[in-house]
């Protein structure tokens, strides 16, 4: 179980200087930071305050009498004399953190940390008070115009934690979570040892909004620890399928139930077979039938298939509700539940029909893994492995060293794993969030053969898409090699590091059943959504950590690779 405790502790521990709470007006910086002072025994301060006892005047009077540029430069001061008061706590005013030489002061000699919230609750906040700048003009739009200007320097601060409605005491929970997240990824080893490794939280930035995961022990058991609180009190649809819901859903139905209005709950066939536009009008009837509406929350509680179909049915039902991912294989914490995608199988071609839709929040609770059986673990390693091979060379002999303790449940490095995994789909995600730019498909290193390998399996758990991702990387490595890019010794060192570890490397290693050829392969990857009109696509390794797109691929050197493989 999450102790909030430790989270303090390790903050009081490791920080030794102060913490700046930046962010805009409304977002609860003085509460919340009064909060977060109480519970670390350190001293509070607000900068506005601390202007208004150093002058005697409201800020108000300052604004119209003085105005801005000589607040401005009284806010510069006092913070400048409140960075040296040793580890506190500061609220500094919204648009503090926007003059220059004050952003640099605070990044430089604390920890400056953005609280977020989306503008319709700032609003709300600021309904009652003093504030200035909201005296002419809409609140909303004068709200939304300052966020655009200031979102570049907030965005500089150390930390960014997402208020999605939360109380203060939740937001002050979140706000020590993600601290000491923060901080353990800048501790030494020695320091790293001292760390209860329970839980962390870290935010997704997508087009309009941001949205945190949350990783850890017990979370399924504390849902009042991650459930927004304006999520609370509404009609939950929970999809999930058979062999998780006796073992992780109907004690998640039960913590659940006490915070939402009503639970239903659809269990369908585990498998493949299950992302179909058959099972995907069940689920949308199954909704509809028991009184879906506008503010209903979708929760998938399964692996990629439920968060995918689960995703793509919350996407569609009356044009999209909320939606919720708790992903329970260690390929769906790592990959599936993070970014969006949501999206059904045709009968011969994989995710072909779907949307990019994010969810609200994603909650991987590493408990859920316990029962997973250990071909699902391996199947979940290969994505793991990819970041590592298309971004992160050092993350690729960290897995060296650890991926073995790992597959064997240690949860320390599985922690360490799936939030370097969330960290890097999170930062792809954020850049090229609808695979516009190229960036987002370098994700798919390795799955362009591996899509070929399951279509022709045939999607009955003959081969699953980690063990298909597995080769298709081993095939990939070798394009890149064919094509002059990579080194052999890296293509070897690709290869015997999932081999080693009992993954599949080759298609010789998968038993169809119905004999396969190299046609039939290239064939499925023509129908592939990868494929253009320049023709085969594939994301290629230029070398390890190093990932690059490549079109128009000689079909005759896929087929060559292909063969050898076989
Ligand atoms: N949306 C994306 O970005 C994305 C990314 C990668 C993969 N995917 C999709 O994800 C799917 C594969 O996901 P998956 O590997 O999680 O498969 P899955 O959902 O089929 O789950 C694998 C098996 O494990 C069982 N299971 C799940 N959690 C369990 C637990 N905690 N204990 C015991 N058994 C458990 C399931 O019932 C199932 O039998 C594919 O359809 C793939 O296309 C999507």
């Amino acid at each position: 179980m999450i102790e909030i405790e430790h989270c303090q502790e390790d903050v009081k521990k490791l920080l030794e200087r102060p913490i700046v709470l930046v962010g805009m007006m409304g977002v609860g910086k003085t509460t919340v930071g009064r909060l977060l002072a109480s519970r670390l025994g350190w001293a509070f301060y607000d900068t506005d305050d601390e202007i208004v006892r150093l002058v005697g005047k409201s800020i108000s009077d300052i604004f119209s009498e003085d105005g801005e540029p000589a607040f401005r430069e009284l806010e510069r001061t006092t913070i400048k004399h409140l960075l040296s008061q040793g580890p506190c706590i500061i609220s500094c005013g919204g648009g503090g953190f926007t003059v220059p030489e004050t952003t640099q002061a605070i990044k430089e000699r604390s920890l400056a940390l953005w609280m977020d919230a989306p503008i319709h609750l700032l609003v709300d906040r600021t309904k009652s008070g003093d504030r200035p700048l909201l005296k002419h003009g809409n609140p909303e739009d004068v709200l939304q115009n300052l966020l655009d200007r200031r979102r570049v320097y907030y965005a500089q601060a150390h930390v960014h934690v997402l208020d999605d409605g939360l109380t203060p005491d939740e937001m002050a929970n979140r706000v020590l979570l993600q601290i000491r997240e923060y901080l353990y990824d800048r501790a030494s080893d020695q320091e790293k040892e001292s760390f209860v490794p329970d839980a962390m939280c870290m935010t997704v930035t997508v087009t309009d909004r941001s949205y945190p995961i949350f990783i850890g022990s017990g979370l399924i058991k504390q849902p009042e620890l991650w459930l927004a609180h304006e999520l609370q009190g509404r009609d939950a649809f929970i999809i999930t399928d058979y062999n998780v819901r006796e073992r992780i859903t109907d004690s998640f139905v039960k913590t659940l139930k006490p915070l939402m209005k009503s639970v239903s709950m659809m269990e369908l066939a585990p498998g493949e077979q299950t992302k179909s536009f058959e099972r995907y009008q069940a689920v949308l009837e199954w909704m509809i039938d028991n009184g879906v509406k506008r503010d209903s929350v979708v929760f998938a509680v399964g692996g990629g298939v439920i968060g995918d179909l689960a995703g793509f049915a919350a996407a569609t039902i009356m044009r999209g509700v909320d939606f919720i991912q708790v992903p329970t294989t260690l390929l769906s914490q790592v990959d599936s539940s993070v970014g969006g995608k949501a999206a059904i199988n045709s009968k011969s071609a994989k995710n072909i029909v779907g949307t990019f839709y994010q969810p609200r929040t994603v909650v991987i609770d590493l408990d859920t893994l316990m029962t997973l059986p250990r071909r699902e673990w391996l199947s979940g390693y290969a994505e793991i492995v990819k970041y590592g091979l298309i971004g992160d060379e050092a993350f690729f002999e960290w897995l060296g060293e650890n991926g073995a303790l790992m597959l064997d449940g240690n949860l320390s490095q599985t922690m360490r794993a799936i939030e370097t995994g969330c960290h890097k789909k999170a930062e792809i995600v954020a850049k090229d969030e609808k695979e516009k730019s190229g960036e987002r498909a370098l994700l798919n290193f390795g799955h362009t053969f591996a899509h070929a390998l399951e279509a022709n399996a045939g999607y009955d758990g003959t081969l699953l898409h980690g063990e298909a991702v597995s080769i298709g990387m081993v095939l990939a490595a070798r394009l890149s090699q064919r094509l002059g890019y990579l080194a052999q010794d890296d293509v070897d060192k690709i290869y015997n590091h999932l081999h080693f570890l009992g993954l599949k490397t080759e298609i010789r290693d998968v038993e169809f059943k119905t004999p396969v050829t190299v046609n039939d392969l290239i064939s499925a990857m023509k129908k592939d959504k990868k494929t253009d009109v320049h023709g085969l696509k594939f994301v290629v390794l230029k070398r390890i950590g190093v990932a690059d797109l490549e079109s128009s691929v000689d079909e005759a050197l896929v087929a060559s690779i292909l063969e050898g493989s076989m």
